[in-house]
């Protein structure tokens, strides 16, 4: 078994798609309309579009988040999964992006499901928090202005419940991270939330080096999984990025609550039980009297 991520070839990232790839209709008509605007390279690929409805579904979402709209794709694709009552926040700037993206969930009959709030995603988020919403989102993606990428990480972490999701893209910036020649703004914003979240001890990560292999400018599309507050099993068979992505879709598909809120960093913290607690009951006796869990 590899111990390291494998480069996608050309060849290789077509047989990906092709062995894997079930694109709704609806999607691939609202991918073919925004391939001729001038900034279609802002869009995911259909890929993660099908990798963030997998995870949506598997944590049983059913309020999630969205920063970066453009035309719809990731929201549509969430929207597809959520159940009737599902909810989607989006958040975005452009009124003209987002009018297609309007135009393809009434066309998907999913309109009723997502809320557009046309503001800077921070205001927006801020009213949020301020109004209610913290903690009650199951899953959140971020995917806009870079700069801003930092306050959104952070105002999701409020937004977001425990073992919810919160999804970044772009992490590794077409590879310029890694390109100590590249000094950008840009870049050393994503350099240093990458950094910060590494060592963020608030969630469990994972880094999908997912990469948009078709098209021929291979944009940008590589996700960061933050969760909050999920145990990852250890195994000495494969390796750690691995064992991490492993993890933590293994917790997520855990059947039953495995976690329980502890503060033993202070409050607002959250940990992972270092062995699933199915109960408050089980999680109390394990934790100090004054640190008891809240589910
Ligand atoms: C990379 S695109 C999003 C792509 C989209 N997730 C998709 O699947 O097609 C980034 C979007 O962020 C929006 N944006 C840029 N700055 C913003 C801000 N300060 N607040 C909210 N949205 C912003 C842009 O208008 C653009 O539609």
């Amino acid at each position: 078994m590899s111990k390291q991520t494998l480069g996608l070839t050309p060849a290789l990232a077509d047989y990906v798609r092709a062995t894997s790839l079930r694109e709704p209709d609806i999607l691939r008509q609202l991918r073919q309309e925004t391939a001729d605007l001038p900034m279609a390279a802002m869009q995911i690929s259909p890929e993660q579009g099908q990798l963030m409805a997998l995870l949506v579904q598997l944590i049983g979402a059913r309020k999630t988040l969205e920063v970066g709209v453009f035309t719809g794709y990731s929201s549509l694709a969430v929207a597809l999964v959520l159940p009737p009552e599902g909810q989607i926040l989006a958040c975005d700037v452009s009124e003209d992006y987002t009018a297609i993206a309007r135009r393809y969930w009434a066309m998907a009959g999913v309109e009723n499901k997502i809320q557009l709030y046309l503001a800077p995603a921070t205001e927006t988020l801020a009213h949020f928090i301020d109004t209610g919403h913290q903690n009650t989102v199951d899953f959140a993606f971020i995917d806009a202005d870079k700069q801003g990428y930092d306050t959104y990480y952070e105002q999701a972490l409020q937004l977001v419940r425990p073992g919810g999701l919160i999804a970044i893209d772009n992490v590794l910036w077409s590879g310029r991270v890694a390109d100590t020649s590249v000094q950008d703004n840009r870049t050393q914003h994503i350099r240093d939330l990458n950094q910060k979240i590494h060592q963020d001890q608030r969630v469990d990560i994972s880094l999908v080096p997912m990469a948009d292999g078709l098209d021929s400018d291979d944009e940008e599309a590589t996700l960061g999984i933050q969760i909050r507050g999920r145990e990852l099993p250890a195994d000495p068979h494969i390796g750690p990025q691995r064992r991490q992505v492993h993890g933590a879709l293994y917790s997520l598909v855990e059947p039953e609550p495995v976690i329980a809120e502890v503060t033993p960093f202070g409050s607002n913290c959250w940990a992972t039980t270092s062995t699933p607690c199915r109960s408050a009951e089980e999680a109390a006796a394990k934790y100090r009297p004054g640190h008891a869990p809240t589910w």
